[in-house]
């Protein structure tokens, strides 16, 4: 073959091999052992000396041509490859981030830290009871003593009682508190008026189950004892806080009722503006006998106590039809909030 022709031939293979492997076979094509180049070069032998020696100028100019050819393209090849991967290994930073899942608090649990922050900051203290509590609190210290009819207004899951308890209290038994306000009770017991305190808490009634009962729910407890307090504080404090609670204007009614431990006692219902009454919660003047049994003179102090379900403010602000949901565990439902 012409040399020039096979000049032309070599300079386009080491052009077109795209990589370090292709360069590599291209380069054995001609200057492997049985390359088209190496093969010329043996064959010089054979030609007569005068032939040889242009042939043979040529043939080897060809040579260092192809060798020098080669080794700017293989640096080329490599420069290319690396610079590829640092391509690849690039970070960029405007890139879009990976959002992380993100926990957060509980619908429920939201409703009953901006509640009690608004009574904080109206001057009542956050005060917990125990879930599990004896008859004595539950009833007996509200008025409601074992025999009487209002204990039915409370469906109550009693504790087996352990044999020999050593924890029997004032021979009470055991049951799943049915309400927040024992913790009345056990904080007039300790605390001397005047006070203010709200009690946040899950309570249990043995009833059934629809999309507007279960069986345990929260209440949010509220008590204010001190010197002529009265029905107007009340009326008051429960308005400011449902205004702030909804964040617009509410109204509010009271509707006589009856409870053991508050006399007089009422239901409390709030609209929106022109809307339907909702009825939102159990309250009334602290029953005199309360007071006694916490050894408070009664002719002393004044107070109204009140208990809110949480449930019920949490369903109305989300608009939750359903209180089930609230327990679910149903993530699709929880990562609305
Ligand atoms: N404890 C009552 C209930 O759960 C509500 C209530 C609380 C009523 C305080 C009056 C005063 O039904």
């Amino acid at each position: 073959m012409d040399i020039q022709e096979l000049k032309n031939k070599a300079k386009e293979a080491l052009k077109t091999a795209s990589n370090l492997e292709e360069l590599q076979s291209a380069y054995k094509a001609y200057l492997g052992k049985k390359g088209e180049v190496t093969l010329i070069l043996r064959s010089l032998a054979e030609l007569k000396p005068a032939l040889r020696k242009t042939k043979g100028k040529e043939a080897n100019e060809l040579r260092d041509f192809f060798k020098d050819a080669f080794k700017q393209r293989s640096k080329e090849l490599r420069r290319l490859q690396s610079q590829k991967q640092k391509n690849r290994e690039r970070i960029d930073v405007t890139a879009p981030g990976k959002r992380l899942q993100e926990g957060h608090l509980h619908p429920l649990t939201q409703v009953q830290r901006k509640a009690q922050e608004i009574f904080q900051a109206m001057g009542f203290v956050v005060v917990q009871g125990p879930e599990i509590e004896t008859e004595w609190y539950n009833f007996d210290a509200l008025n409601i003593p074992a025999d009487h009819p209002a204990r039915d207004m409370w469906n109550t899951f009693w504790l087996k009682q352990p044999e020999n308890s050593k924890f029997e209290i004032r021979n009470s038994k055991f049951l799943l508190r049915t309400h927040t306000s024992p913790v009345q009770a056990r904080y007039m017991e300790t605390h001397q008026p005047p006070l203010r305190i709200v009690v946040p808490g899950r309570v249990f009634r043995y009833e059934a189950i629809d999309a507007h009962h279960l069986f345990n729910f929260y209440q949010l407890e509220g008590l204010m004892v001190g010197k002529n307090i009265s029905v107007g504080n009340f009326k008051a404090v429960i308005q400011e806080f449902y205004r702030q609670f909804f964040e617009k204007p509410v109204s509010i009614r009271l509707r006589p009722s009856y409870f053991p431990f508050t006399e007089p006692s009422f239901e409390i219902d709030m609209r929106f503006g022109k809307s339907d009454w909702l009825e939102m919660m159990g309250a009334g003047m602290v029953h005199p006998n309360v007071f006694k049994t916490a050894g408070y003179i009664p002719r002393q102090w004044t107070g109204f106590a009140f208990g809110m379900g949480l449930d019920r403010l949490c369903m109305m602000k989300y608009k939750i039809p359903d209180i089930r949901l609230l327990y679910s565990g149903d993530l699709k439902f929880l990562q609305q909030f």
